[in-house]
């Protein structure tokens, strides 16, 4: 999910490693490290900041022309200098920095103890040098053992190994998690992105997903993993200034992060595994249930309770963290979601210190392997989005409620819901991440056109039912916290009982229409605001015939009202992002909010 780099040539290694590392620090990171090659191999590394980490440990005094180096974002195991990377295998001749996540881990490492193997840290990551050292111990070469180790592993990886006993080059291999190749004069680089190796070449070999490529200083070969085929590859030049290049060409980190969403949802579904049983057998036993939660992770937190009333036949209650203390009885069959990105936010660690303190038990949901909340949780559920950047939640949101919505499968099928349907939501949540794709890429030209409209509006209304109304308050946030508009999201039905008489001619109303039994309804409060002048913008499947009645119509390609938060959401995200950029404004640095909020 973070930074790898790695360098062969006639330099010192670690000096320019240390450079590369501190360009990639601008991804989030919680430890890093650095190995080379001189003999055997040399490692240093910590958890913490990098600069107190090479003020402790001199991370440049490494000798040798040989390195790799690693920024990690922990995904298994908490930030400390045994999980910190690089990884050696148990004899210490194989050195390895991985980004992403290693999903069989357990399994592989039962199986290289029982070949005398040991582990001295939580980390998925541990079991890749000594699968490739066992293979090596059967006499095959480096290159042959990592070809064998990749067809054992499960998940995604970028990933770069150093050897002692092929002390002259590094070998790289890619499947989903980003990685590109540097060509210098006599020596080569690797990175997870492009500023990390600008300022020493700007010809750039992108490693494309199943490649695999030997670096030495005098050249740079690509082969596929499977069949070891060489590519050809002529590389590109590249003209990026280094914060363009962070950005990976994005103007701002909110939008490549809006763009980010689906992979985010990819990793976060197919890493969630043991803890999620833990949880469904946890909820399963509780008499009352609050999901605790501020901001978007509230938004996320109303998505679960409406999935889970409607899927599993449950009721929960979704509760503003800093309201709960003074709204809600907790005792010893009381159980606590909270969902917080950061695992800092101080008003839910507060809800749920008040809720321990009465006697109920804590499971979290966190982007923050490690985090406060971890420590505060009797079962901790993880998302793998990555590390957010921008203030505003996006990716994160994605990645809670695609969590969410699995757990409320898994819960529907332990009470009534046949086993075979479940299975069967479950195959077409997993494969929700294209239908994300297809959506971001199709809605981003009309709603540019929409927010060159809207950018002067010093209102925005927005409504929704039943998981739509989630989904408006998150849209409705989005747009308060990056263009400064005020934008008032409401459940549709309400919009009669009180804010109808705000809505006059030309004042703007988005209506999110997901399929499913409320859109009929929903035509009904369209009509409602029309008639008093509104202009509507309808975000609604497409071939909806809502599209001949409102000013402006977004379609969204078909899904099931459940999976439908994923989709929806997008329009609304972009629009924010699209208007804020309009007005000239910065949305990676919106005034007065910080990313994590550890005040009361
Ligand atoms: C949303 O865009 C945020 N800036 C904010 O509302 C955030 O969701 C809230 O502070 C909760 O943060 P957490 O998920 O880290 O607890
Ligand atoms: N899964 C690995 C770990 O937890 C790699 C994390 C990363 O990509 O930084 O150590």
């Amino acid at each position: 999910m973070c930074g790898i780099v790695g360098y062969v040539g006639a330099r010192r290694a670690a000096p320019l490693l240390l450079d590369a590392l501190k360009r990639l620090e601008y991804r989030g990171y919680d430890s890093a490290g650095i190995a080379t090659v001189f003999k055997k191999l040399h490692v240093k590394k910590d958890k913490g900041r990098i600069h107190e980490i090479d003020r402790k440990l001199k991370l440049a005094d490494l000798p040798g022309n040989v390195g790799i180096a690693h920024t990690r974002w922990a995904t298994h195991g908490k930030p400390s200098r045994a999980n910190a990377h690089p990884h050696l295998d148990s004899s210490g001749k194989v050195a390895v920095v991985h980004n992403g996540i290693i999903e069989n881990y357990l399994e592989l490492r039962q199986f290289l103890r029982k070949h005398g193997h040991r582990f001295v840290s939580e980390t998925d990551t541990e079991v890749i040098p000594n699968l490739i050292s066992y293979f090596m111990h059967q006499g095959k070469n480096l290159e042959r053992s990592i070809r064998e180790t990749t067809k054992r592993l499960k998940g995604s990886y970028a990933m770069a190994i150093a050897c002692v006993e092929e002390p002259d080059k590094i070998i790289v291999v890619r499947k989903e998690s980003p990685l590109i190749l540097g060509i210098g004069n006599g020596e080569a680089f690797l990175a997870s992105d492009i500023p990390a190796v600008l300022s020493h070449t700007k010809r750039i070999l992108v490693l494309e997903n199943g490649e695999m490529a030997v670096l030495t200083p005098a050249k740079i070969s690509i082969k596929r993993i499977a069949s070891g085929a060489v590519v050809k590859r002529k590389p590109m030049v590249v003209t990026w200034t280094a914060e363009m290049a962070e950005k990976m060409g994005y103007p701002h980190f909110t939008l490549k992060e809006i763009f980010q969403q689906p992979d985010a949802v990819r990793d976060t579904l197919r890493a969630a595994t043991g803890e999620l049983e833990k949880l469904v057998k946890l909820l399963l036993k509780a008499e009352r249930i609050y999901i605790i939660a501020c901001g978007t992770s509230y938004h996320a937190a109303l998505v679960c309770k409406y999935a889970l009333a409607k899927l599993a036949d449950m009721s929960v209650e979704a509760v503003i963290s800093s309201e709960f203390q003074e709204s809600c009885r907790v005792d010893g069959k009381t159980v606590i979601l909270a969902i917080t990105q950061s695992g800092e936010t101080a008003d839910t660690l507060k809800a749920v210190q008040v809720a321990k303190a009465g006697g109920a038990k804590v499971a979290c949901l966190t982007n923050a392997v490690g985090s406060s909340i971890t420590r505060e949780s009797n079962i901790v559920c993880h998302i793998y989005a990555g590390p957010e950047v921008s203030v505003v939640a996006t990716k994160t949101f994605a990645a809670q409620v695609a969590y969410l919505l699995l757990l409320a499968i898994h819960l529907a099928r332990e009470r009534s819901l046949p086993k075979s349907k479940a299975d069967e939501l479950i195959k077409r949540l997993g494969g929700i991440s294209d239908a994300m794709r297809a959506v971001l890429t199709g809605v981003e030209p009309q709603v540019k056109k929409l927010a060159r409209r809207y950018c002067s509006a010093e209102h925005i209304y927005l409504i929704g039912r039943g998981i739509g109304y989630p989904l408006v308050m998150e849209g409705a946030l989005k747009l308060k916290e990056i263009t400064y508009i005020h934008s008032e999201a409401m459940p549709a039905g309400e919009l009669k009982h009180g804010t109808l008489a705000l809505i006059d001619q030309g004042t703007p109303v988005i209506a999110v229409v997901p399929p499913g039994e409320s859109r009929v309804r929903m035509a009904g409060n369209v009509e409602e605001a029309k008639a008093r002048g509104a202009t509507v913008i309808a975000v609604a499947e497409e071939g909806d015939d809502m599209k001949g009645h409102v000013d402006e119509f977004i379609p969204i390609p078909p899904t099931e009202e459940l999976f439908s938060p994923l989709l929806y959401i997008i329009p609304l995200q972009l629009l924010a992002y699209h208007i804020t950029v309009e007005l000239g404004q910065d949305p990676d640095r919106p005034r007065s909010l910080a990313k994590s909020v550890t005040v009361e």
